[in-house]
């Protein structure tokens, strides 16, 4: 082995900036980040209150994640064999790049995309292929179809982080079956969303659909993510590629209980997707802004020349958004989560104020 390579490959992974997380603002409305505080503190610590009896931490969860799935089939009608789960689907992404993806391999997405997805793209040296979203924050059909060739993984989310986009059904269904190479469709704001495409996976041998706990059912901190596929590649995952224990035992258990609430759960989005006309309308009316349409719990909103000052001027009031500055000709893209009630309308007033 040659002499310096270890120090060269920290070199060059220190070059990286790695995934940003959101900042840690005390008693703030936390609105940066895409969570569910449309569901009560009370409804989740009493689930996993629940969760105590079934509890014995000194064991490792054996069989405990085939009750996950088996819940998890439930909830989407499909086959308990076609379901892995993750500890997040932060990591179901991370297994499926380091196991699928390499220096040689040619990931076509969208540009923006999950931050996180692109970093790890970054980590591991592997190349995207990026189409830019249009100006109003669409994207194109043709321009993917156009590269199609060129590449040998497919990563789109649907809805898009941090746009909120989401192509028409037909459309996403044409890109997903002319795509030869391994296709990922990133479903983790699917519950806020009008459809999902999850039924095609029953067919394709080259698709896998990730979901996530962490956004309608609001259990972020618990890291509890699945994906579903043909049951080929949901067999590899589970037995050849995932950690033997990936999920700890009070997220299982937790996760199991919270499913079992799924039409709360579906009502609660419901809640949040009326939330969301709420908070686009009412930014239109004030006749300043550019406001995306969304089909996910965010409204991506650009605020021309005073982006950064809203931004802050937020936080002065205890208000955290989402910060993400230029995005192809918009200078000053926020993002706002959409919370509980109460709280979109305290964001709302504020916007209000700062417009005086
Ligand atoms: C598109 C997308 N995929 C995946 C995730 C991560 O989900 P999890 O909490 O399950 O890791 C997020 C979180 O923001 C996301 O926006």
């Amino acid at each position: 082995m040659k002499s310096g390579w270890f120090q060269k490959k920290i070199e060059q992974l220190s070059k990286l900036k790695g995934y940003q997380k959101p900042d840690k603002y005390s008693n703030a409305l936390k609105l940066d980040s895409n969570e569910n505080y449309a569901i009560d503190r009370e409804f989740s610590l009493d689930l996993i209150k629940q969760t105590e009896e079934n509890l014995d931490v000194r064991e490792y969860p054996l069989s405990d994640t085939e009750r996950l799935t088996e819940s998890l089939s439930r909830y989407i009608k499909l086959p308990q064999e076609m379901i892995g789960v993750g500890n997040g689907s932060d990591q179901i992404i991370d297994l499926i790049l380091t196991n699928f993806a390499c220096k040689d391999t040619k990931i076509l997405t969208s540009e923006p995309t999950f931050g996180f997805f692109e970093e790890r793209c970054k980590l591991y040296s592997i190349p995207t292929i990026k189409i830019p979203f249009t100006n109003n924050m669409t994207l194109e059909l043709e321009k993917f179809l156009s590269k199609i060739k060129k590449a040998d993984i497919l990563y789109l989310d649907s809805p898009n982080n941090p746009t909120g986009f989401q192509f028409s059904k037909n459309k996403l269904e044409q890109l997903i079956k002319e795509f030869n190479g391994l296709v990922i469709i990133d479903e983790a704001y699917v519950e806020f969303a009008d459809y999902s495409i999850i039924d095609m996976t029953k067919k394709r041998d080259n698709l896998i659909v990730l979901r996530t706990l962490s956004k309608s059912f609001g259990l972020a901190g618990l890291r509890v993510g699945y994906l579903i596929s043909n049951k080929k590649i949901a067999s590899l995952f589970t037995k050849t590629i995932q950690y033997p224990y990936p999920l700890n035992t009070v997220a299982i258990e937790t996760a199991i209980l919270a499913l079992q609430k799924s039409k709360q759960i579906y009502e609660i989005c419901k809640l949040i997707k009326k939330e969301r006309s709420r908070i686009i309308e009412t930014l239109r009316s004030m006749g300043v802004f550019e406001v995306f349409d969304s089909k996910a719990n965010f409204v991506l909103f650009n605020a021309p020349g005073s982006g950064l000052r809203i931004y802050k001027a937020l936080i002065e009031q205890g208000i955290v958004v989402k910060n993400l500055g230029k995005m192809g000709r918009h200078d000053g893209c926020l993002r706002v989560t959409v919370g509980s009630e109460e709280m979109n309308s305290k964001f709302l007033l504020a916007i209000r104020d700062l417009l005086r």
